[in-house]
């Protein structure tokens, strides 16, 4: 199984917002990176808008042929938009109204309640879960009694090491991967991934099922162009 990419658009929305109109088009973007070979579409709608808005999600909902995915803090408002707009995921994260960006993953000990509940809901609207997470096996141990479905390792930490050292770098992803498999837990990742770390994290967690890339894409494509970024972006997780 390969894992698959999803494109956070979120920084598309960002520019398109900067001028007030409608350009970029993000239905527009949405379309062509499916066409140039993304497997998801990722929206992390934020309490202030900034970048994607709550009337960007049922258009979103409207075109994405891929795999649809909404993240964010499972707020009421959230809950109810995420379940009338049924995307194929929602992936929970525990960020503050404030945050700039998700920068930890949930407490699944302490938070274990709240998250059942929001789980359980979820699901029983017909929508995949995963909840954010850092590689730790207690906190796993505690994601597989809230009833997620999957996982996705906060991998800021992962591509903050791997610039001083790759191997110590993944270690604790490795070790909290193989105890998701061991737990039946569905592994995605996502965060500061980029063409120079994507192949060794992808190589070194097997089972890995998805991942959610934004930021370094969009900087990416600045360089390289929309097109040719997601096919390299592609061959980070094809090649062994
Ligand atoms: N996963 C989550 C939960 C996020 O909040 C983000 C950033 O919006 C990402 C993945 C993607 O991170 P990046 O933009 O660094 O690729």
């Amino acid at each position: 199984m390969e894992a698959k990419l999803s494109v956070n658009i979120n920084k598309i929305a960002l520019i398109r917002n900067s001028r007030g109109a409608n350009f970029p088009n993000l239905l527009t973007v949405a379309k062509d990176c499916e066409e140039f070979g993304a497997e998801g579409i990722t929206v992390h709608p934020r309490p202030d808008e900034r970048h994607i808005t709550y009337a960007d999600i049922p258009q979103l909902k409207s075109i994405v042929t891929t795999e649809f995915n909404i993240e964010g803090y499972p707020n009421r408002k959230f809950l109810d938009m995420v379940i009338a707009n049924k995307p194929h995921q929602c992936t929970l994260v525990p960020d503050l109204p404030s945050a700039l960006t998700s920068d930890n993953g949930w407490d699944t000990i302490n938070q274990k309640e709240f998250l059942k509940d929001t789980i359980a809901e979820l699901q029983e609207a017909g929508i995949r879960v995963s909840l954010f997470i850092n590689p730790d096996n207690i906190l796993l141990d505690g994601a597989l009694e809230t009833g997620t479905d999957r996982i996705e390792f906060y991998t800021g930490p992962y591509a903050h090491d791997f610039e001083q050292d790759k191997y110590k770098a993944i270690e604790k992803y490795a070790s909290a991967a193989d105890h998701c498999s061991k737990l039946g837990i569905g592994i995605n990742a996502g965060h500061d991934l980029n063409l120079k770390n994507l192949n060794f994290f992808k190589n070194n967690i097997p089972g890995l099922m998805e991942v959610s890339i934004g930021h370094a894409l969009v900087v990416d494509a600045l360089y390289y162009g929309l097109k040719n970024t997601i096919q390299m972006y592609q061959n980070e997780l094809k090649r062994n």
